[in-house]
């Protein structure tokens, strides 16, 4: 057996006994909806619940492309709002730049835009934005890249940024439905999942393709945790199993349905790291 059962307390086991340092942490809005920013899919408090001072066709069409080129401004507005700049990290951020320093993070990646992982101090080395960042903008027609500052302002102060060369959309460098993931995605999870021996999956409902897959390209003996509100990710082929259908031969999944921050705050004091979290989150 890899675990002893499917609680937190046998993953906390792994990593006090050394077999955990290789750690991958999977992240997503539930990470951050306790520092203020909303979620996607909560019934009532998700983003695609509230934006229907938008006019938008479907929810997702906020991040569409193809809906983008022709009506621009409900992507800009939401911009507005998400701008990093507003927020501070979670408890739950901190885990990352805690497992950094102790030398047990492999790598973290975020679906999420609002940086929370860099203020938390987690070196970006360390860090693959799946779904990109507010950081660069890029012109959607010539490509050319636009001057971060220029574009938080004029997204700031309510104007559409056009290229100065082409008069394109110039759009922050969020990967849109109808896009690829950057490069740096594809590159690093191919050579860190086969590595990853304990996988911990935070804040997500693992709806989103292709990074929901990346749970199942572990090996088959990695543990696997799972802090969320919700179970995630049973459905996908080598997903999560919470029916413990291989509870006599090779348990590896755990799961915490709960809170991430109090998830987490459980994790790490069992395995004595309460106080230095703290000491970091208060910073
Ligand atoms: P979702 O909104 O789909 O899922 C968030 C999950 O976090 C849900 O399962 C919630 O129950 C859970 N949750 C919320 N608050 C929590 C808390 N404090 N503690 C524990 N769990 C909590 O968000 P994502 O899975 O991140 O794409 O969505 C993935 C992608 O879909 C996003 O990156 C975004 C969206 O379309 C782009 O922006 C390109």
């Amino acid at each position: 057996k890899i675990l002893k059962d499917d609680t937190i307390e046998s993953i906390a086991e792994c990593i006090n006994q050394g077999k955990a340092k290789k750690i991958i942490v999977m992240t997503g809005a539930g990470i951050s909806t306790a520092a203020g920013i909303k979620d996607f899919r909560s019934p009532g408090t998700g983003l695609y619940d509230d934006l229907g001072k938008y006019n938008l066709p479907f929810p997702e069409a906020v991040f569409d492309l193809a809906f983008f080129k022709e009506t621009p401004s409900p992507f800009y507005r939401l911009a507005k709002e998400l701008f990093p700049g507003k927020y501070r990290p979670t408890l739950t951020h901190y885990l990352l730049p805690l497992l950094a320093k102790k030398g047990l993070l492999l790598r973290s990646y975020t679906q999420n835009i609002d940086s929370l992982e860099k203020m938390a101090g987690l070196p970006e080395d360390l860090l693959v934005e799946a779904h990109g960042s507010f950081a660069t903008s890029k012109c959607i027609q010539c490509s050319i890249v636009s001057d971060s500052e220029w574009v938080k302002e004029h997204i700031m102060d309510s104007n559409i940024p056009y290229c100065k060369r082409c008069d394109g959309l110039v759009k922050p460098e969020i990967t849109f439905f109808g896009e690829d993931l950057p490069s740096r995605f594809r590159d690093m999870a191919q050579i860190d999942f086969v590595d990853c021996d304990l996988l911990i999956v935070l804040g997500t409902s693992l709806k989103v393709e292709p990074f929901n897959k990346l749970i199942t390209q572990v090996s088959p003996r990695c543990p696997r945790l799972l802090i969320n509100r919700e179970k995630a990710g049973q459905e996908l082929h080598s997903g999560f199993d919470f029916d413990d259908k291989w509870k006599y031969t090779v348990q590896r999944d755990a799961w915490f349905l709960g809170d991430c921050d109090v998830g987490v705050k459980k994790l790490v004091s069992l395995c004595g790291w309460e106080d230095e979290l703290q000491v970091m989150y208060e910073a």
